[in-house]
Formats: structure tokens, C-alpha cells, sequence
């Protein structure tokens, strides 16, 4: 064993609580149109009674709170608040207040809680942004996509360039928080406009940019058209020059990444997706919405019913839409840590590990991967990281990792 392996489970074996606070995930189901690249919970329906859904999330999150009464705390902790879609800025502000309101009568809330709602840069949705940060909506995350109009007809969005600009200018004003999505390896784009495009991105943000490299996901339009060779997108290799060129620029930038697909100057970092990736705990509430929650010394995954209707249905009979609430085994947490944490620049704090979940990775495992220069042992030697050439080959190095458990 050499010293990086020796020193990684010396440090594993004290016990350091670096917990997140617990946070809320609550999902929208409802976009005005559906993007074709786009597999995410998200359904076209124009009308929609949004006091029966403030009704329901609020159901749901009685039941959690039920669920989880062991805990004793009369009301729980909440660092972070979320509203994801779908487009969650669809909604009225007035529906958006009354969620809030419930859940400020049923949590406390940090002193710092962070609320971040999902937008689209449509003008009738910016032209609402003010109401929302009037109910309590501190940072927004907007789906800009791309920053040139022929570029946004391809991903088949429903906004164009001028709106989108307006939109970050509206957001930037309205919340004390604001951060702004772009889509990159898209049909036909060159490294050197992709360049261009993110140096204008950078210019236009205020402290974090969410940059995602187009992924084709199963059962969306550009599957098929992928399927039939009418899509143009980067190589493997160019896919990782597209990568490593992204992470240049906005280090020169001080937008570091601290996440694969996220980037932030000091302390902008999104706080409840930071939950997810440093595995805390989190309720989710919202056709498909996902949690990680604990009771009786136990994690359970939660997962809701996809389909808004049947949702609807089970919440109106059942009190709450949830299809599933498993007990996660030592090894299942394990795993579920090592994907989410290796995402982080940060990488997996291995005390944390080992408390939560009661395994450590052989020390051998570490050696054989940072001998081979694809992961990384950090300074004080207590979180293991993926070098930047192992961070292309995450899925492989989580494989080899979960392979390598043992008992703590
Ligand atoms: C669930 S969407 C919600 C945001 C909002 N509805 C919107 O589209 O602007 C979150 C983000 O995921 C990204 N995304 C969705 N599908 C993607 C794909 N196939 N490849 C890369 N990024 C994707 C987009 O950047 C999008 O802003
Ligand atoms: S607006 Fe957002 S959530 Fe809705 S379909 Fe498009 S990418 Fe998906």
C-alpha cells in the first residue's frame, strides 16, 4: 500500500460531520412545448388548476413529515428549497407563495436557506420575476440554452436570443441569485464558435453558469433523428476537447468548476444540488420527483408516480403519489455516494463514506487508480477526486471503485 492509500483510510476512520443540511426538491410537471432533445418529467397541458397541485404537494409533504416523525424534531431543518421542471416558472406567484408559505409552517428554515426556482426566458415568464422574488425566491436558474437564434430553432426552443438576454438582465435584478443554463456540442457547432459563444455566457453571468454537453437520451426526437444520421455532433475525442477547452476558459474566467457541468466564482455554488452530489438527505415531492430520505436509521429512496394524472389520482385517494420507498443497503448508498460524489471537483469525502454508510474502498483500489493518474488523493488526504483525464472515464471508475468495498 503506498502513503496516499495508508493516509485515505487513517482519515477514514475519524468520523467527521460534514452532513448538508436536508433540502426539498419540488417538481413541475409542465412545459409550454417539448424540446426534442429534452427526457425529463416534463408534459405540454395548457390549463391547469394550480390550487389542486398546491394542494397536493402540500399533502405529500404532510405524509414525509409523518413518515419521518421518529426524528422528533417538531419542525425539521431546511437548507435548501428547489422548484425544478418542467418549467416551474409557469406558475402563478401567488401559487409559488402559498407552497412557501405551507413550507415555512411546517420546517425552519436556515438562515441562509437558498430557493431557487427553474425559469425559461420567455418575456411572460421574466415579466413575473419580480412577484417571485417578492414571495421569497432568492436565485433563479434560467434555461438560455444558447446564445444565437438559429441555435435555439435547432433545440427547438421557444424563446430567441433578444428574450433570453432581456431575461438574465430581469433575473439579475429581481433575485440576489442568479445563474443561467447553456447547451454545448450541438448539431453542426465548431469548437471555435462554442468559444465565442461561452465568452459572451460569461460576460452576461453573475457568478455561476450551468454548461451541459448535449447528451441523446432515449424515447426524444433527436434519438431518432441521431438514429438516422441527421444529427452532427462531436466525436468522443472532439466531445472531450469541447470539455477540457469549457473548463479553461471559465477557470481564466474565475468561474470554477466545482461539479462536471457546473461552475461558480466563492460561494455561488448551487447549495441544493450540492445536497444530491454530497449525498444529504433530501425529500422530493412532484410527479417523478426522486428523495433520499432517513428514517428509523434507515435511507430510503423515494420516487413518485412520472404521470401528473395518476399522481393526481393517488394524491386525491392516497394522501401522497409515491410508486416506491426502498431501504437502500449499505453497498446501494455506497455506490449511490461514489457516482454523486465523484461529479465534485471536491471529489468524496471517505470519513463521510464510511459513517453513512459503514464501508470503506480497499486501499489497494486508491493506489492502483492514482498510480494509474485517474483519481487523485486531495491535500489534507480526505476526499478522493478524479484526475481531469479520470473524469472522462467516470462511469468505469465508479464501477472499479464499488467493486473495492469493504466492511468499515
Ligand atoms: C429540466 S431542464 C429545466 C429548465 C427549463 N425547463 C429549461 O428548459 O430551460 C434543466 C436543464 O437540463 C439541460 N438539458 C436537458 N436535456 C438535456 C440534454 N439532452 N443534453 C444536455 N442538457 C440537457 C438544459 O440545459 C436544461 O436547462
Ligand atoms: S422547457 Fe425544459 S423541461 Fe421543458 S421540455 Fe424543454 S428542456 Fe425539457
Amino acid at each position: 500500500m503506498n502513503k496516499n492509500g495508508k493516509q485515505a483510510i487513517n482519515q477514514a476512520h475519524k468520523n467527521v460531520g460534514n452532513d448538508p443540511l436536508p433540502g426539498l426538491y419540488v417538481h413541475w410537471p409542465y412545459c409550454v412545448s417539448k424540446c426534442p432533445y429534452c427526457d425529463f418529467n416534463s408534459h405540454v397541458r395548457q390549463v391547469f388548476d394550480e390550487r389542486q397541485y398546491v394542494k397536493a404537494i402540500c399533502s405529500e409533504i404532510d405524509y414525509l413529515i409523518a413518515l419521518q416523525a421518529d426524528r422528533g424534531d417538531s419542525k425539521p431543518l431546511l437548507g435548501s428549497i428547489f422548484f425544478g421542471g418542467g418549467t416551474p416558472s409557469l406558475m402563478q406567484p401567488q401559487t409559488v407563495g402559498a407552497l412557501l408559505e405551507f413550507v415555512r409552517s411546517r420546517f425552519s428554515l436556515a438562515a441562509d436557506v437558498e430557493i431557487t426556482l427553474e425559469a425559461n426566458p420567455s418575456s411572460v415568464e421574466a415579466s413575473r420575476f419580480k412577484a417571485l422574488g417578492e414571495v421569497g425566491i432568492n436565485r433563479v436558474s434560467l434555461g438560455v440554452q444558447a446564445l444565437h437564434d438559429e441555435a435555439l430553432k435547432v433545440l427547438g426552443r421557444a424563446h430567441g436570443v433578444e428574450e433570453a438576454l432581456a431575461a438574465i438582465a430581469l433575473a439579475q435584478q429581481s433575485f440576489t441569485r442568479s445563474s443561467f443554463d447553456l447547451i454545448y456540442g450541438r448539431h453542426g457547432q465548431q469548437l471555435a464558435q462554442w468559444r465565442e459563444e461561452l465568452k459572451r455566457g460569461i460576460e452576461l453571468s453573475n457568478g455561476h453558469l450551468s454548461l451541459y454537453q448535449l447528451t441523446i437520451e432515449e424515447g426524444t426526437q433527436y434519438k431518432n433523428l441521431y438514429d438516422r444520421g441527421e444529427l452532427n455532433l462531436p466525436s468522443d475525442d472532439r466531445s472531450i476537447r469541447f470539455f477540457e477547452e469549457t473548463r479553461k476558459i471559465c477557470d481564466a474566467a474565475g468561474l470554477h468548476a466545482y461539479e462536471i457541468s457546473n461552475y461558480a466564482s466563492r460561494g455561488e455554488q448551487s447549495r441544493h444540488n450540492l445536497v444530491y452530489w454530497r449525498y444529504g438527505s433530501y425529500m422530493g415531492v412532484g410527479p417523478g420527483a426522486h428523495g433520499r430520505i432517513e428514517r428509523a436509521g434507515d435511507r430510503l429512496a423515494t420516487a413518485v408516480i412520472r404521470s401528473p394524472k395518476r399522481w393526481m389520482a393517488q394524491v386525491n385517494e392516497l394522501g401522497h403519489g409515491f410508486e416506491s420507498m426502498d431501504k437502500l443497503s449499505h453497498d446501494e448508498m455506497a455506490d449511490e455516494m461514489l457516482l454523486m460524489g465523484l461529479r465534485l471537483t471536491q471529489g468524496v469525502d471517505l470519513a463521510r463514506l464510511q459513517a453513512l454508510c459503514g464501508v470503506a474502498i480497499k486501499a489497494q483500489k486508491i493506489d492502483e487508480l492514482v498510480s494509474a493518474g485517474l483519481c487523485e488523493m486531495s491535500s489534507n488526504d480526505e476526499f478522493l477526486r478524479t484526475s481531469d483525464r479520470g473524469i472522462c472515464v467516470l462511469n468505469q471508475i465508479v464501477e472499479q471503485l464499488s467493486g473495492a468495498l469493504e466492511p468499515a
